[in-house]
């Protein structure tokens, strides 16, 4: 009750401290004429975006904590649906996946909440947080009117309801807005679509609660619904006025507000650990709050996406890597980062009264001593117990399994001068054997497509492999179906003759990637002859398991630098996924899932390990590159048969700017050279996006796009491949390096030949636009 009354005490103090939980008394919030209203007075939303699976549930309070020391007086989060209804019809919302539980801590530290149920979340979470048994149908239109989707969704809503609808400021809980669908403007145009998400959604309980949609303020118009508050989606730097100032002319009395307000970034597994200054991401909430803007900060602590739960970005399949860091104020374990305090400071202007003390760690970082994992068992040990015959190799899901690895068989015809497997896409990493010989690996996040074959005699046997990463979670190819999908094709030489075969009997094997499957395999006496006699374990794939000591309890660091790629369980929970190409080598162990003494651990690797060992450290190491998954020719291509299509200025300034061609030009390949930038003081060039339009205008798919060649990229000061002028993420952009003087040439491969009528270009979204391109020479071939 003291508490309750000093927390009423500090609301009559002032607004802009005004908490969440003066009883369970129910209140009012809605957008009124400039502003938030809560209880019928101006409230500016500052929240911080937590997504509770990514916070192990005991710490739940103190990353509460943390953001309400913050400054912040709300909190947003996600519903994911697929975390909730990992089988189709059953449901599970405790322990780690009670999202009320969670709405309630905040409520009970003074926070607000603001719920985000989907159906489509993206977050860098698997499949954007559609259930993957969606997939079993063929024909899915994901996030369209598919009746099936829409039923599906219908009863996933209704689940929400039940779990958070008494918890909405109607109903004296912390609940002041849901979000409607989630950035579909990057999706498509479906109005209709957008509309009956808003209508399920009312139905389900919130009916009463404000409800809105956030966008970009390139695409917000595309789906915006007219009784709808609409809200803008931007990073840190961008220019503040300029995203809003298309809404305003729309609609001058909407309050603003920053729905998504990047901290940081994610990152993904072979490229750099992606960061942002504090200094620009402060001055950007600076600004807001001096102009009254509402925010929410995403990530104010990004956690962890553990086990099988990170998704993968697109255009092409760049899966996220375990650590959900996102340079956000509140690392990924939960400490307080010099950003955070910078932040803290910018925040108490706007907080009349004291900040709330900020408080102490649950858990101090522990190492613990390195062990061997001497207990090993073949990757065909955990294998399901039906093998399933068929024609063709089928996918994963058509065998009713949503996350884990599948093992096809097959007998080859004659190859006496060798061949390829062709027209292959992995789904997602694929590891090839021919009579038990690893005879290489294809993989997606590459655009690998085909492998060479040996010569082998009829009858040989082929075992592939393929270990499913995180489904996409962006863009088109949300419905990112694992194992294999399309045909088995195999194109052998013959003298000068090629021909293609087909074989037509193929075992499909299932691995699913449970705790229990991985620990029945050390029990098991399975067996697959993966040819000519062989196990399929030539070096060292498979699982291993021990045990290592901790003398006290902590958070750790797990080292996995010796292991090549996979995943791991310690104590029956799953930690996460691992790849030496970095850039992450370590994976966050919460303490809370260590014991005293003795600990589990289970790892299964595809590939097998160096060294089966591990320790704990006490530095997170997410910032080291083994590989690079950039692919790039040695020189720039011959141009000399390339059609010029621009050679003009561009202007100066945010915002997209189109450049027509004199008629249609087609080709597979564009080059953009840039001679210079506006600002004579910048000694770099950037893009943020590009697009191509086809004969009637229309942008063409960017999904096939591959970076070809860069005169310059920087990916060692950042993360700025060319891939990012395609990753339909306006705020990440393309960027020479600073030592390398103009002109700079990017070259990218559309796919396939295409006619192309104009080019889009899109400059760094923030104010000034910083390294815009002034003069520009476009060439197709
Ligand atoms: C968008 C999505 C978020 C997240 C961010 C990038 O804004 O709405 O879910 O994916 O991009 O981190």
């Amino acid at each position: 009750m003291k508490r309750i009354l000093s927390l009423v005490f500090a609301a009559v103090l002032s607004l802009s401290a005004m908490a969440a939980s003066d009883g369970n008394k129910a209140g009012t919030f809605e957008a009124g004429k400039g502003t938030f209203l809560l209880n019928g007075e101006p409230f500016v939303v500052k929240a911080a975006e937590l997504h509770y699976p990514r916070i192990p549930r005991e710490y739940w309070q103190h990353r509460l904590k943390s953001v309400k020391a913050l400054g912040m007086n709300t909190v947003c989060l996600y519903v994911f649906w697929n975390y909730h209804e990992r089988q189709e019809g059953v449901f599970t919302w405790e322990g780690q996946a009670d999202v009320a539980e969670f709405c309630r801590q905040a409520q009970a530290e003074g926070l607000w909440v603001i719920v985000r149920p989907g159906p489509y979340v993206c977050a860098e979470w698997e499949m954007g947080g559609l259930p993957w048994w969606l997939l079993k149908k063929d024909d899915i239109r994901l996030r369209e009117d598919d009746p099936y989707f829409l039923e599906r969704v219908r009863i996933f809503e209704e689940e929400v309801g039940k779990q958070l609808k008494d918890l909405t400021i109607q109903n004296g809980g912390p609940i002041i807005m849901v979000q409607v669908e989630n950035e579909y403007g990057s999706y498509g145009e479906n109005k209709p679509y957008v509309s009956q998400i808003r209508d399920i959604v009312r139905a389900s309980g919130f009916d009463k609660v404000q409800l809105f949609q956030c966008d970009w303020a390139s695409n917000f118009e595309r789906n915006g619904l007219d009784d709808l508050t609409w809200t803008m989606n931007f990073g840190t730097g961008a220019n503040i006025d300029e995203q809003f100032r298309r809404l305003k002319q729309l609609r001058p009395d909407s309050p603003l507000m920053c729905s998504e307000y990047w901290s940081g970034w994610f990152d993904k597994w072979g490229a750099r650990h992606e960061t942002r200054p504090a200094e620009a991401m402060c001055a950007g909430i600076d600004e807001m709050l001096s102009k009254g803007i509402s925010f929410s900060l995403y990530m104010t602590h990004g956690g962890t996406s553990f086990g099988r739960w990170a998704g993968a970005n697109s255009p092409g399949f760049a899966p996220d890597v375990t650590s959900y860091d996102y340079d956000a104020p509140i690392n990924e374990r939960g400490e307080t980062t010099p950003k955070y305090f910078q932040l803290r400071d910018v925040m108490a202007k706007y907080h009349k009264g004291k900040l709330p003390k900020v408080p102490a760690m649950p858990a101090k970082v522990v190492g613990f001593d390195e062990v061997t994992l001497t207990e090993y068992a073949p990757l065909d040990r955990a294998i399901g117990d039906q093998i399933h015959v068929s024609e063709q190799p089928v996918n994963m899901e058509k065998l009713d399994m949503g996350w884990g690895t599948m093992i096809y068989s097959c007998e080859l015809p004659a190859l006496p001068e060798g061949g390829e497997l062709t027209n292959y896409e992995p789904r997602d990493f694929a590891v090839v054997y021919i009579d038990g010989e690893r005879i290489g690996t294809v993989d997606r996040v590459k655009g690998e497509n085909s492998l060479k074959l040996p010569a082998v005699k009829k009858g040989a046997k082929m075992v592939i492999v393929v270990e499913a990463m995180g489904r996409i979670n962006f863009g088109r190819a949300i419905n990112d179906r694992k194992g294999w999908v399309g045909k088995a094709e195999i194109t052998a030489r013959d003298g000068k003759m090629k021909a293609v075969y087909t074989p037509m009997e193929w075992q499909n094997m299932t691995i699913a990637d449970d705790y229990e499957v991985a620990v029945n395999a050390f029990k098991s006496t399975k067996k697959i002859d993966a040819g000519a006699g062989k196990a399929l374990c030539s070096r060292g794939e498979g699982y291993y398991r021990g045990t290592f000591r901790v003398k006290k309890v902590g958070d750790t660091y797990l080292d996995v630098s010796t292991w090549s790629k996979g995943q791991v369980w310690i104590n029956g929970v799953a930690i996460g996924r691992y790849w030496n190409i970095g850039p992450q080598q370590t994976l966050y162990v919460p303490g809370c899932w260590l014991k005293k003494g003795d600990n589990e651990i289970i790892v299964m690797d595809v590939l097998g390990p160096e060294a089966a060992k591990v320790k704990g450290v006490v530095e997170h190491e997410l910032n080291r590159l083994g590989g690079s998954t950039l692919t790039r020719t040695d020189r720039c291509p011959d141009m000399s048969k390339a059609t010029k299509v621009v050679d003009t200025q561009l202007k100066a300034g945010n915002g997209w700017q189109t450049l027509k061609f004199d008629g249609t030009v087609t080709g597979q390949y564009i080059a953009i050279e840039m001679l210079d930038v506006h600002n004579a003081a910048d000694n770099r060039a950037a893009i943020a996006e590009i697009y191509m339009q086809d004969a009637s205008g229309n942008r063409i798919s960017r999904e096939p796009w591959k970076g070809v060649w860069a005169s310059s990229e920087d990916v060692i000061g950042g993360n700025n491949s060319i891939e990012k002028t395609f990753d339909l993420q306006e705020s990440t952009y393309w960027r020479s390096e600073a030592t390398k003087q103009f002109p700079h040439t990017i070259i990218i491969d559309l796919g396939k030949s295409q006619q192309l009528t104009a080019i889009e270009l899109l400059p760094r979204a923030e104010a000034g636009a910083p390294e815009a391109v002034k003069t520009v020479r476009v060439r197709v071939f």
